[in-house]
């Protein structure tokens, strides 16, 4: 059956202390909302639906970044959380199928667990996730008889008796969509929080003979993140999860507390990452490929092969071939780098292809930026670039081509050349120590002066 996924993103985040909107905090380098959004991306669904409203264009660009597909809608006042699904009925009004509510703020829920409420709808009219909670707090507690889901009271509205009850509400619901609309809409605010609660409609579909379920999940899926602590230690227990699944799938990580993931890292089995490796947003490392201490990654691709640091830096578009190497102090953007091609020290190669075997020499750059415009360069297979060579882009190096060390290289070398471009060397016999001579005397009179 058709899914859509409605998720709420309008909240302020006061309790984060912070200008940036709470669901563009991140995790895993990855801001929550994108976290939610992914999550419900494994259903299929048939549209998505962001509701914003604090941080509102922040949270739409963002949104859109990640799926230009999605459809933002503002709410301009956050009177709860059913009326922030209700701003997304407009959006809706032409399909049929389930709609899934998801929070911006509850960046772990497992698609699995999306797959299973879908699947309890064929039993409920209305499905609810809920956990076992340790300590409930102010989550919302689920009212069952049996298997049934009789209603959902909010802490704030709860008996002593209710509040005592430790089964709790994540905020997910699934239900058809029509309906969901038609339940939000007979929604008040007669509550200790004056606020539209979407907790509401279980017992509104109850009243309407209805029938109402809980899907369950662990606690640590339904984490929500309210405080700038919470944010850490989710961050925390995200981290240890990616340590442990890079290890169960065969990555060989030296020292695992030390190596921090984005949410999206891909790494192949029987790679090797060393201590102190830093994965950004988009990093794919494919099988035996190697990167060593104290690397920074993100937006890059390490091919087979490929030994990356130690100290080295692979900014968005770094593209390595198999068996290439990039060694310490090395800044890499925007450039593939061929088969078996070396740029092993202090370097900086941006908005470049580098050929196979090609080898550039230590302190080479790419002086990319005129200061206004980028500008490329190309290294053909095989060239030698000297140590200290300014490419001054745009430039093409020819195939087998050589630069002499220290050179500027400001037009196109052709194949197989040696293209020097620095001052003439000149040495002036005995000068050297005549001039050391010199100024040792006029100190020493100096001193007795
Ligand atoms: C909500 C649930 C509670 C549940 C808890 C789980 C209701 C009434 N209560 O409470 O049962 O245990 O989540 O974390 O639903 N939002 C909007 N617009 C609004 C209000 C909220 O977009 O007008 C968004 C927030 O940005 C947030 C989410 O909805 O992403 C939840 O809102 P929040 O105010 O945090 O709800 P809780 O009080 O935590
Ligand atoms: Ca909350």
């Amino acid at each position: 059956m058709a899914v859509s996924l409605v998720i709420l993103a309008a909240g302020q985040g006061s309790r984060m202390l912070s200008d940036l909107p709470k669901v563009l905090h991140p995790i895993g380098a990855t801001p929550l909302v994108v976290h939610a959004m992914r999550a419900g991306r494994a259903l299929d669904p048939a549209r998505v639906v962001v509701v914003v409203g604090h941080g509102g264009d922040a949270v739409a660009k963002i949104v859109q970044v990640e799926d230009p597909e999605a459809l933002v809608v503002t709410q301009e006042e956050q009177l709860g959380t059913a009326h922030a699904v209700a701003q997304a009925r407009a959006a809706l009004a032409d399909l049929g199928g389930d709609v899934i509510v998801l929070y911006g703020d509850t960046p772990f829920i497992r698609p699995e667990t999306l797959a299973e409420m879908q699947l309890a709808r064929a039993t409920h009219d209305v499905v609810v996730l809920g956990f076992e909670a340790a300590d409930p707090g102010r989550y919302g507690r689920l009212v069952v008889q049996g298997e049934r889901l009789e209603r959902i009271v909010e802490f704030k509205d709860a008996s002593a008796e209710e509040r005592a009850i430790t089964l709790c509400n994540s905020g997910v619901i699934c239900a058809d969509g029509k309906r969901l609309f038609e339940l939000i809409s007979d929604v008040g605010n007669d509550n200790a929080a004056g606020e539209y609660y979407l907790t509401d409609i279980v017992a509104r579909a109850r009243a309407q003979g209805l029938s109402a379920g809980v899907v369950r999940c662990t606690e640590t899926e339904t984490l929500g993140i309210n405080t700038r602590a919470e944010l850490v230690r989710a961050e925390a227990a995200f981290q240890d999860r990616m340590r442990a699944e890079a290890l169960e799938t065969g990555v060989a990580l030296i020292a695992p507390d030390t190596v921090h993931f984005a949410q999206d890292t891909v790494i192949g089995r029987e790679a090797v990452v060393e201590q102190f490796v830093v994965f950004g947003p988009g990093v794919t490392v494919e099988s035996g490929a190697h990167i060593r201490a104290f690397s920074h990654l993100e937006g890059a691709h390490v091919s087979r092969g490929a030994v990356v640091g130690p100290y080295a830096r692979l900014r968005p578009g770094a593209d390595l071939a198999e068996e290439s190497r990039v060694g310490n102090f090395v800044e890499i953007k925007n450039t593939e780098l061929g088969e078996g091609a070396k740029v092993n020290h202090l370097s900086y190669v941006g908005d470049a292809t580098v050929g196979a075997r090609a080898n550039l020499g230590a302190g080479t750059v790419t002086c990319n930026y005129d200061g206004v415009f980028k500008h490329r360069t190309e290294i053909g297979e095989g060239a030698f670039i000297g140590s200290s060579t300014m490419l001054v882009a745009p430039v093409r190096i020819g195939d087998a081509a050589l630069t002499g060390s220290g050179s500027v290289i400001t037009s196109d070398v052709p194949d197989g050349a040696l293209a020097l471009g620095r001052a003439r060397q000149e040495t002036k016999p005995g000068l050297g120590k005549r001039l050391m001579d010199r100024l040792r005397a006029l100190k020493a009179s100096q001193g007795k002066g």
